[in-house]
């Protein structure tokens, strides 16, 4: 493999893993495929040589612009998405048109051109967990998705496996938990908290603050990608986690701590409908199966280094934190 086309590859995770790749395979070329939406940033990908990079803006449902870049690379990694499950509930259109929509164009344009496809799901399709369930998600888990995003996902994983069956597309998914870590847009959690802290406000839970989620930082993910790619089995599914399971209240009053403040310095706000309790993740398959082993298992430390990134680059998410807050507070949140 030395072409690849890393579709999303302006927004949080692509950005990543692509400085990733860059850095892990110094022989491949990436191009970036990505449409520049609200999440997109061409901030995130500085300092590329040439020779080794480009970027093609445009739409992942672009019928002829995605054929026409999948014809040119080996393989084809595909982050595009539209990503925030807040957002899905206030106009899930997009979220059908990218998600659906646009995962089957890549599907016709690798299937027409026979190149291997690897796409990115979430953890979000199986549904959520009791607090006190023993089961963690598995990739034999049934799929039970709650919101307009993670049904959306689930539906573009379902186009995946089939195309996979039926047409013999040289793919394979993966089904990550929560990422953290540089360049995530303000409208998430963590950096929605952090970034208030430092505007002078407090940080915002949704309703009690015992919903949990299983994190693990962003590189450890674009590793997990970069082995299944590699050395996946065609047409297999791959849980991505790192056994970083925390409760909401847990991660915002660290975040206080590390910050300097009193860890009760938070404000409870209205609770997002068909709010999803908890995800755990068990990756046994892509540990035994890949080898594939977690860096970042000190979540206190790989907040730290997050929360300094926010400070030390405020010019990347000032312009975005006004209009974030003022979509939050039509929704009381
Ligand atoms: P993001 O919202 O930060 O970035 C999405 C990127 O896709 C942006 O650069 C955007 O411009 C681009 N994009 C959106 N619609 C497009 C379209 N129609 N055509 C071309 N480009 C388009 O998202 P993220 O958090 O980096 O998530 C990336 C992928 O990882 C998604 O598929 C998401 O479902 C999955 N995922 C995310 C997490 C998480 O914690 N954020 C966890 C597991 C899986
Ligand atoms: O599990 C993987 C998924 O993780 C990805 O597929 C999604 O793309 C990604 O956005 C993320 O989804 P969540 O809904 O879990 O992430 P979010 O950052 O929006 O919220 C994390 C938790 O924090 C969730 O329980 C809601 C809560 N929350 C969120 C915000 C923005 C708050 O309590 N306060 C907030 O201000």
């Amino acid at each position: 493999m030395r072409k690849i086309v890393v579709t999303g590859g302006a927004g949080f995770i692509g950005s990543n893993f692509v400085h990733y790749v860059y850095k892990e395979r110094p022989d491949w070329h990436i191009t970036v495929y990505d449409a520049l939406t609200y999440a997109g940033n061409k901030e995130n990908l500085k300092g590329f040589d040439e020779n080794r990079f480009s970027f093609v803006e445009a739409n992942i449902c672009d019928e002829q612009a995605i054929d026409e870049a999948v014809s040119n690379c080996d393989a084809v990694v595909h982050f595009a998405a539209e990503s925030h499950n807040d957002n899905s509930l206030a106009n899930p259109w997009p979220f059908v048109e990218t998600n659906v929509v646009g995962t089957f164009r890549i599907l016709e344009a690798t299937r027409k051109h026979n190149k291997r496809l690897h796409h990115i799901s979430t953890d979000e399709v199986y549904g959520d967990l009791e607090l006190n369930d023993p089961n963690k998600f598995k990739e034999t888990t049934a799929y039970n998705p709650s919101s307009p995003y993670s049904s959306t996902k689930a539906g573009s994983d379902m186009l995946v496996r089939a195309w996979a069956r039926s047409f013999g597309v040289k793919a394979t998914i993966s089904n990550c938990s929560n990422n953290y870590g540089p360049y995530q847009h303000v409208e998430k959690f963590i950096p929605r908290q952090i970034t208030e802290i430092l505007q002078g406000r407090k940080p915002k839970l949704y309703g009690s603050g015992e919903n949990v989620r299983d994190w693990i930082h962003t590189e450890d993910h674009s590793s997990a990608v970069l082995a299944i790619l590699e050395k996946g089995t065609m047409g297999e599914t791959y849980m991505i986690g790192a056994n970083g399971e925390k409760n909401n209240k847990e991660v915002v009053e660290l975040i206080l701590e590390l910050m300097g403040k009193d860890s009760s310095d938070y404000e409870h706000v209205n609770d997002r409908p068909g709010h999803d309790l908890r995800y755990a993740i068990d990756s046994t398959k892509l540990r035994t199966e890949l080898g594939w082993e977690p860096k970042y298992t000190d979540f206190r430390a790989g907040l730290k280094d997050t929360i300094d990134w926010y400070k030390n680059n405020r010019s990347w998410w000032e312009p975005q934190k006004v209009v974030t807050e003022e979509k939050y507070k039509k929704l009381g949140r």
